[in-house]
């Protein structure tokens, strides 16, 4: 039975590829620093959790144990972070390192975190110019896609047999920032409207972690040193996400498409507002024989399902999400109330 080890593989993506190679009849060992992290799911399905700290050189070699058909890092940041992993990677019958579309600049040097949004001249290649490598603090809005460039560029130049999957927005279950919260919570209030900032039409490539998991099962079985671009098979618009949820959650709101001019504050604000559109573009990866798992709306249902079982029960796990400020904007009903009673409507369903 083939072995692999999928680093940071309590996580959102991580959790996804342990649970296809299992589907798959891989031996998965995962790893992750805090135990509590691990899904109860995986360790049922036969997945077996270690403690180490990925930055820890002793901790990781013992991870690693004597090798692995299958190495997958979710936890690979900066350079010295792929420095770490060279000889396991080099050990390995195969490696992949998830970075991420950060790492993409326009002909301006604008990239997906700028204060200003990059403007591709279409679906993003992996041949598309990317941030110049540096490594200034990797959790940083600068800081991030330039180290993770760092990170690809110490593992491909070493000649291991490593794939760098450059995802997008990922969605999935066990996520620590679930974007698509703020559209359930909506559902969950029986919010009357949802608003959308710029008419809902900008799109930010989603990428559901088991589209993600099933291209790491394509490249387990063909290694080799290459990037691929990963998301999912259509690239929805905030509009067609918001309606792919309410259609899950059989629920019915209007729709306030806000024009540009509207388009201010907090007032309709989503994670997906890109404009012009960011989409990747995936022949490589089908190149190389990868299906897709599902589109948009057949993958995000597990996770929207999730979303309202926590909130059902879970308000550990729901306070954690909103404990950084990240949703406040997203969910500003107050700003929305207004809206509808300077129009003489109620906020009540
Ligand atoms: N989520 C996205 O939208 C997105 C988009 C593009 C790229 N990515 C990239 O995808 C990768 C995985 O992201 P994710 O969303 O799956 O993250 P996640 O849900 O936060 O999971 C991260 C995993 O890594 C582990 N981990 C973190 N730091 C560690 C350390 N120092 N030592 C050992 N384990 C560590 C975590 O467990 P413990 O905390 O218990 O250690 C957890 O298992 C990251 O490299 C990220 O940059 C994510």
């Amino acid at each position: 039975m083939p072995r692999a080890l999928v680093l940071g593989g309590t996580g959102l993506i991580g959790g996804a590829v342990a649970h296809r190679l299992l589907q798959a009849g891989w031996r998965v060992d995962v790893t992750g620093r805090d135990p509590g992290r691990m899904p109860a799911g995986l360790a049922a399905d036969g997945a077996r959790f270690t403690a180490a700290d990925r930055r820890d050189p002793e901790q990781l070699r013992a991870a690693f144990g004597t090798g692995a058909d299958l190495l997958v890092d979710c936890a690979c940041y900066t350079a010295a972070d792929a420095r770490l992993l060279l000889p396991l990677a080099q050990a390995s019958g195969s490696a992949v390192m998830i970075s991420s579309k950060a790492v993409y600049v326009d002909d301006q040097g604008r990239h997906s975190n700028s204060d200003a949004s990059p403007e591709f001249a279409g679906p993003v290649r992996e041949s598309q110019p990317t941030m110049a490598p540096s490594d200034i603090d990797f959790n940083s809005r600068e800081g991030y896609g330039a180290n993770k460039v760092a990170a690809e560029q110490v593992l491909l130049d070493s000649g291991a047999p490593v794939t760098v999957l450059r995802p997008s927005k990922v969605h999935g279950v066990g996520g620590t920032r679930p974007r698509e919260w703020m559209f359930v919570r909506r559902v969950l209030d029986r919010r009357p409207a949802v608003f959308l900032a710029r008419r809902g039409a900008g799109i930010d490539h989603p990428s559901a972690a088991a589209n993600i998991a099933a291209l790491v099962e394509t490249v387990a079985a063909v290694p080799g040193r290459r990037v691929l671009n990963s998301a999912d098979p259509d690239a929805p618009s905030g509009r067609q996400i918001a309606g792919a949820i309410a259609r899950h959650l059989d629920y019915q709101w209007e729709e306030v498409l806000l024009d540009e001019s509207e388009s201010a504050g907090t007032l309709g604000r989503h994670p997906w507002d890109s404009v012009p559109p960011i989409i990747l573009d995936m022949t490589a990866a089908s190149e190389l024989g990868y299906v897709p798992a599902g589109d948009y709306a057949t993958t995000v249902r597990a996770q929207v399902d999730w979303l309202v079982s926590a909130a059902h029960g879970d308000d550990d796990l729901v306070r954690s999400w909103m404990s950084d400020g990240f949703f406040d904007s997203l969910l500003d009903y107050a700003a929305e109330d207004r809206y509808l009673a300077e129009r003489g409507r109620s906020a009540q369903p």
